[in-house]
Order: C-alpha cells, then structure tokens, then sequence
C-alpha cells in the first residue's frame, strides 16, 4: 500500500536528515541571511537535498514542497511538504532544539505527518485515522481545561521588529492568563508537544505550510483541535494556527479576538 512505503521512505529520510543535523552541528554550520532575523544554513541544503533525493529516487510520481526551495512535481496525488531544519535560530547557536519535519498530502488532505528530534531522538508519527505515535508509544493529549493551569507554547515571526502582526500582543495576554508560555523556536515540535500533552495549546501568526503539516496531524490524530485564529477550519495556506486540547481551545478563541 502507498502509505507503507511512504511511511518507510520518510522514517529513512528523516533518519539521513536527523544524521546530517547532528553531524553539522559538531562542525559548525554556515549562516547565510534570507532576512534580517530569516537564517539559512549549509545545513538546511545538505538535509533538504537528502531527503528530496531520496523521495524522488524511492517515489518518482510524488509531488515535494521544501523550505529552501527544491520542487518535484508528481502525477499521483501526493505532495510532500517538507522543512528539512525547523529550528534554523536554535540551530545556528547550538541550542538542541530543532527537527525535521515531512507532511504528505494526497489530493490536498494530510495523511501522514512524521516530526523528528534528532538530539532526544523522538520520532513522532501520525497517520490519518491511525493515531499519532511517539517512539512508538501512543499519544493523546492533555485533560487541562483550565487556562491558570495550562502551558502554552507560541513562536514570532521574522519581521517581529517591524510588523504590526507581531504576536507580542497576544503574548502578553496569554503569559498574564496561563501558567506559563514558551518560545522554543520549532513550530513542529511545539505542536508535537501539544499532540504529547506536554504543552495544553500552541498558536502562531505567520507560519508555512512546512511547519505546520505534520504537526497539525500530529494533533488531531492524538484527540486534539486545530483551528484558524477565529475557530474556522485550518488550512495549511493559512499561516495562523491555534492547536490545543480541545479543551482549551474555545478559551484560546476568547483570548485571541478580545479588543487590545
Ligand atoms: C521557524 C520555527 C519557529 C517559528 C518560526 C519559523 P525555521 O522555522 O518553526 O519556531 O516561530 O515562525 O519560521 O525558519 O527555523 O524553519
Ligand atoms: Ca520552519
Ligand atoms: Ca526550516
């Protein structure tokens, strides 16, 4: 069946990339800026090109998206959208925290989702009415219902310095209400985390579909919600996410549409 060999071509990849991150970092990775705060590096090719090799090779009628720019085209149905380093900032400092992050679609719907961290070396997978995993072992979500007892996790764009859409508003609102708010500083992992009820809800403002896709999969295959900023349906071409528990989601909606 596809999915198998999806699943198989996409734990291998992420392998080889997973390899690639943490070789990279023992040598010191090459920073180039596609932004003011918009980091790339050597390392970020390497991985990407590994992995859309390798699904080129193995899938030859399957569509790729990555971050750094690769495009396959495909016949089939399929799209795979791929951030090779999610966590590029971290990366460049040494911080261990960042993945690899694959999302397949077939014909526009997510069916797999795989988020890699190759320094605690989680691999977390998820496939469409088939549960999402972690190392193996079953996920579901958190039971907080309450905002006072929750911990959230959120992330800021590049242009925060000159945007007016800069999250920090909500971020007040949400560090003033919730037990704690986090920056970690990859998207996929922070709705990994959401999927492990080790965080009870995650918003951003301005992501890619590459963040979101396997970790937004992640979430609803572990019991959880994804939503649109005003509770509508989530899409990947739209950059604003929120992904809870479910039971906090409705008290996330509130905080997010209340006047500043
Ligand atoms: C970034 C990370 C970060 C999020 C940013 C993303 P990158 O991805 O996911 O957590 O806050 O919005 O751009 O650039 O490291 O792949
Ligand atoms: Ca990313
Ligand atoms: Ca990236």
């Amino acid at each position: 069946m596809e999915i198998d060999a999806i699943r198989e071509v996409a734990l291998r990849a992420a392998k080889e990339a997973g390899a690639i991150l943490r070789q990279g970092l023992e040598q010191r990775p090459t920073i180039e800026f596609k932004g003011v705060k918009n980091l790339v590096t050597n390392i970020d090719r390497r991985s990407e090109e590994a992995i859309a090799d390798l699904v080129r090779r193995k899938l030859p009628h399957h569509g790729v998206v990555c971050e750094e720019g690769t495009r396959l085209d495909g016949n089939s149905g399929y799209r795979w959208l791929v951030d090779p380093l999610d966590g590029t900032t971290n990366y460049a400092h040494g911080y261990p925290c960042f993945s690899v992050s694959i999302g397949v679609e077939k014909d526009g719907e997510l069916v797999f989702g795989l988020v890699y961290d190759p320094n605690l070396e989680e691999l977390f997978i998820a496939e469409r009415g088939g549960g999402a995993f972690l190392n193996g072992k079953r996920l579901q979500v958190s039971a907080i219902g309450t905002m006072p007892d929750a911990l959230l996790a959120t992330g800021f764009p590049n242009d925060v310095a000159g945007a007016t859409q800069n999250n920090l508003d909500y971020f007040v609102r949400f560090m003033k209400r919730a037990q704690g708010v986090r920056r970690p500083g990859s998207a996929a992992l922070d709705l990994c985390y959401v999927a492990a009820g080790r965080f009870d809800g995650f918003w951003e403002l301005k992501l890619y579909p590459w963040d979101m896709a396997a970790g937004s999969l992640m979430v609803s295959e572990a019991g959880g919600r994804v939503t649109d900023l005003r509770g509508g349906p989530h899409h990947l071409s739209n950059p604003q996410i929120v992904a809870s528990n479910g039971l906090l989601h409705d008290e996330m909606l509130r905080v997010l549409a209340m006047e500043s």
